[in-house]
C-alpha cells in the first residue's frame, strides 16, 4: 500500500512555489497577492481561511484576510468583491464558503472577476474547465489531480467512481479525470445520493474519490483489492481526547479499504493540504497573466 502523501507534495509545490516568487522578486517584479473574505466565525471556515493566509506567508505572497459580521448583506459583500475586482495590487482573491443562508452563493459567485477567480468557481472558469480550455481549476480537484499525477497512478483507461456530486469537487472530478490530460483519460461513473447498488459499482472501481461528507462511509468490502482511494472528506468529530476538542474523519474507513488499497490518501495529510498547495498556484498564475 502506497499513501498518498498529500502533506509531502504539498511542501514540495510549495516550495517550487516559493522558487518562482524569489525568481520574480529577483527579476524586479512584485509578489503575488492573494485576498480572501470570510463571513461570519464558522470554526471551520475559519481555520481553512488562517491555514490559506499562513501558506500565503510561507510562499512569500502577500495577502489580505477580509473579515465581515455573519449578518453582513448581500449588497455589502457585493461592494467588497467590487473592491477587490478593481484593485490593481490584488491578483486573485476567494469568498470563503459556505456563507451564512441569507446570502445567494451563486450570486455572489458570479460576481468575482474570472480573472481573479482563483478558486475556479465563476461558470466562466467552469465552462472552460468543461470545455478543457485554460482556466483556473478548483482547488480540490485539481489537487488531487496533481496527487495521482506525480504519484503515477495509472488513468487512462481506468474505470473510476466518483461518490458526490457537489459543484466543488465530485462535479469538476467527474470532468477532469475523463479529459485528455495527465490522470485524466479515464471511464468515470458520478454516484450520489440517489443511486441505487452503489457497491456494486464501486467493487468494480479501480479508483474510487470519496467525497459526500459521511465520515467512514466507504468499507473495506465495498472496494477490490489493488483500488486507489482518494479521500475528500473531512468531518469535524466530537473528541474531548483532544486538545482541539474534535479530531477529523474522512468518508473513508482507513483500516479496512487501506488492506485492500495500492494507494490511499490520508485524513488528514491527504486531499486537504493539497488544495492550499493548488490556492496558491492558481494565485501565482494569475499574477504571471496579469503582470507577466
Ligand atoms: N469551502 C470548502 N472548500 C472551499 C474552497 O475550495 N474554496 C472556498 N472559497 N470555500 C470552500
Amino acid at each position: 500500500m502506497i499513501l498518498l502523501d498529500g502533506k509531502k507534495t504539498s511542501g514540495d509545490l510549495k516550495k517550487e512555489i516559493a522558487a518562482s516568487v524569489a525568481d520574480r522578486i529577483s527579476q524586479g517584479k512584485k509578489a503575488p497577492h492573494l485576498a480572501a473574505i470570510l463571513v461570519g466565525t464558522d470554526g471551520a471556515s475559519m481555520t481553512y481561511v488562517n491555514a490559506k493566509v499562513k501558506a500565503c506567508q510561507r510562499v512569500g505572497f502577500d495577502s489580505t484576510l477580509i473579515n465581515m459580521p455573519a449578518d453582513s448583506s448581500e449588497e455589502k459583500l457585493l461592494q467588497e468583491i467590487d473592491q477587490l475586482n478593481r484593485r490593481k495590487d490584488i491578483d486573485g482573491f476567494i469568498v470563503q464558503l459556505p456563507l451564512p443562508a441569507h446570502i445567494d452563493e451563486q450570486k455572489i459567485l458570479m460576481a468575482v472577476d474570472p480573472e481573479k477567480d482563483v478558486d475556479g468557481f465563476h461558470p466562466v472558469n467552469v465552462g472552460k474547465m468543461a470545455l478543457n480550455l485554460p482556466c483556473f481549476l478548483p482547488a480540490t480537484p485539481f489537487g488531487i489531480m496533481e496527487l495521482l499525477e506525480r504519484y503515477q497512478v495509472p488513468t487512462s483507461g481506468k474505470q473510476v467512481v466518483v461518490i458526490g456530486r457537489s459543484h466543488i469537487v465530485g462535479r469538476p472530478m467527474s470532468i477532469l479525470m475523463s479529459q485528455q490530460r495527465p490522470a485524466g483519460n479515464a471511464t468515470v461513473t458520478v454516484a450520489h445520493s440517489r443511486t441505487q447498488n452503489l457497491k456494486a459499482l464501486t467493487l468494480q472501481a479501480d479508483i474510487i474519490v470519496a467525497a459526500l461528507g459521511i465520515p467512514g462511509f466507504l468499507t473495506g468490502d465495498m472496494v477490490k483489492e489493488g483500488v486507489t482511494v482518494v479521500d475528500v472528506g473531512i468531518t469535524r468529530l466530537e473528541d474531548p481526547s483532544k486538545k482541539s476538542g474534535y479530531r477529523l474523519s474522512g468518508d473513508v474507513h482507513f483500516e479496512s479499504v487501506s488492506k485492500k488499497s495500492s494507494h490511499i490518501t490520508p485524513v488528514p495529510g491527504g486531499v486537504g493540504p493539497m488544495t492550499i498547495a493548488m490556492l496558491m498556484k492558481n494565485t501565482l498564475l494569475a499574477c504571471k497573466r496579469k503582470d507577466g
